[in-house]
């Protein structure tokens, strides 16, 4: 149209030439800042400064965001993590569109070398395009190019042959975008989407097979999000169970959670405090509900323990504290070491310390984070609109293996919980594993 409008009328040709430019340079003045602000916000739901950032020393100056050097703990052995700075000899400043969106969603960069699966570029798959320009866009224009090389990761053979990856990627991988449910309305395909892709919360959250794949990345696989082990963290099932899982959470307190690490008495621990302070406490409120939608409609499938406050076992639970039982000596040190924060009725105090009655999190089938937890301490997570974090301390040093496996017993088996024992042996060997970590 305004190519006719200027051969009509050359006598207004410069005017208009001079117009199409500015208003053309205008558009590029105001879609870019927009782009690479949304995908500065993208960038925090995938999480990609709390992988690409090495951990600060004491002493020395903050770590440059995304400047790579974090080492990640695998079974096959310790990887570090890349500079993605646009810095072009360190960093990916020479990456075209099309080879930062093949990192991402095929785990391939522009050298042809295959990344480990520590980058979830399988759940990055399903970023779409749009999402993956703003990506793009942020990273080349919003990040600051850093001139430094992190450590090379060298796994022992046969896991140094980043060919056999190929193999991998063609038995495992899925290769499928995001395709949203016509039958579902558009909160539940936002809150999916995100989950799936950007989130890769099923990196912790679903077990992995024995090729350390994922067992499914879409709620089609009836282990997706049931609960997985990563780092001697367990993360919980997320689906509608009843007692390990979701299922007594509501939508709103599983987006207070997200967004302050607080929510129905339970207090954010273990790997999830960095996934709610690097990342889920900058979502928005409507993504925040979207996710806990999304998260509130998967039917309760996979194990773990049970919650009734009013059995049987809860009654005799409440009477060992008050009399200090024998048979149950996990009472008496559950008194006198753990009850002063989360008080002898299992109740916690809000926004404080997490309550442990009916926590789905100390239900789990697999005891693994209580256990780590105990012996090391915590710390709750620190976010904009969330209360003062308080400690947990590390009882590391103060009670014995066969001590902590109790008191754990006892507290997975008070106040209407009903989960398997933690066993001597269970504690010996996370003890183990925590020293040689
Ligand atoms: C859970 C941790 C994790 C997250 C989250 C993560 N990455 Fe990675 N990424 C890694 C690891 C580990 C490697 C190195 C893998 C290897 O050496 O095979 C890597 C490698 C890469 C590479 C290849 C660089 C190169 O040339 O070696 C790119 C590009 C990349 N990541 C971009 C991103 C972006 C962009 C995001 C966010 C959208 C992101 N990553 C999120 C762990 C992560
Ligand atoms: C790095 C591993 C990791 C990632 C990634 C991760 N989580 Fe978690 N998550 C955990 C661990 C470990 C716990 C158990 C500690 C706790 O309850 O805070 C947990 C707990 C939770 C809980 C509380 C469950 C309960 O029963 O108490 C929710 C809800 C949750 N995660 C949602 C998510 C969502 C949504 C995502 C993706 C946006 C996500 N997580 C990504 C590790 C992870
Ligand atoms: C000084 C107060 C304090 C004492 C004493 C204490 N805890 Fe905790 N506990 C906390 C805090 C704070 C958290 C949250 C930690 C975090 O977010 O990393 C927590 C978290 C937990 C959790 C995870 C539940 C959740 O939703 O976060 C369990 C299980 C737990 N404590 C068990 C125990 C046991 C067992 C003992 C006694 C051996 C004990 N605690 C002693 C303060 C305490």
């Amino acid at each position: 149209m305004r190519g006719t409008v200027i051969v009509m009328m050359p006598g207004r040709r410069v005017f208009l030439l001079v117009f199409a430019a500015i208003a053309s340079m205008q558009c590029v003045r105001a879609q870019t800042p927009d782009l690479v602000t949304r995908g500065a916000y993208l960038a925090k739901a995938a999480d990609c400064a709390g992988c690409h950032t090495a951990a600060p020393v004491p002493g020395k100056p903050p770590p440059h965001p995304f400047a790579g050097g974090l080492p990640m703990g695998s079974p096959f052995g310790t990887m570090w993590t890349s500079n993605i700075t646009p810095d072009p000899q360190h960093g990916i400043g020479r990456y075209s569109y099309e080879d930062f969106a093949r990192a991402l969603r095929e785990g391939v960069t522009p050298g042809g070398k295959h990344l480990y699966p520590a980058m979830p570029y399988p759940s990055f798959s399903k970023i779409d395009d749009d999402d993956m320009r703003a990506l793009y866009a942020y990273f080349m224009h919003g990040v600051e190019p850093v001139a430094q090389t992190p450590p090379e990761t060298k796994l022992p053979f046969p896991f140094d042959q980043r060919w056999a990856l190929a193999f991998w990627n063609f038995a495992f991988a899925p290769d499928k975008p995001f395709t949203p449910d016509p039958k579902r309305d558009a909160q539940w395909n936002r809150g999916a989407y995100i989950v799936q892709s950007l989130g890769h919360c099923g990196a912790c959250h679903t077990p992995r097979g024995p090729a350390y794949n994922e067992r499914g990345y879409t709620q089609s696989s009836r282990a997706y999000l049931t609960g997985g082990t990563n780092d001697h963290w367990y993360a919980p099932n997320l689906t509608g169970a009843s007692g390990a899982g979701l299922g007594r959470i509501s939508a709103d307190d599983i987006a207070a959670f997200l967004k302050t690490g607080h929510g129905a008495g339970l207090v954010t621990f273990g790997s999830m405090v960095q996934v709610v302070e690097d990342s889920t406490q900058y979502l928005d409120d409507q993504d925040l509900r979207a996710i806990a939608s999304y998260l509130k409609s998967l039917p309760a499938n996979g194990s773990g323990g049970a919650y009734d406050a009013r059995s049987r076992l809860a009654r005799q639970s409440v009477a060992a504290l008050r009399i200090g039982a024998d048979e149950r000596p996990g009472a008496g040190l559950y008194q006198s070491t753990c009850a002063r924060c989360h008080k002898s009725d299992g109740t916690g105090e809000p926004f404080k310390y997490p309550r442990l009655a009916g926590n789905p999190a100390v239900l789990s089938q697999k005891p693994d984070s209580l256990m780590r937890l105990v012996l090391q301490g915590g710390r709750a997570p620190s976010t904009e609109h969330g209360p003062e974090p308080k400690k947990m301390p590390a009882f590391a040093d103060e009670l014995t293996d066969t001590e902590i496996a109790r008191v754990l017993t006892f507290v997975r088996s008070a106040w209407g919980n009903d989960a398997p024992p933690v066993t001597t042996r269970d504690v010996r060997i996370m003890r183990e594993a925590l020293a040689r970590h």
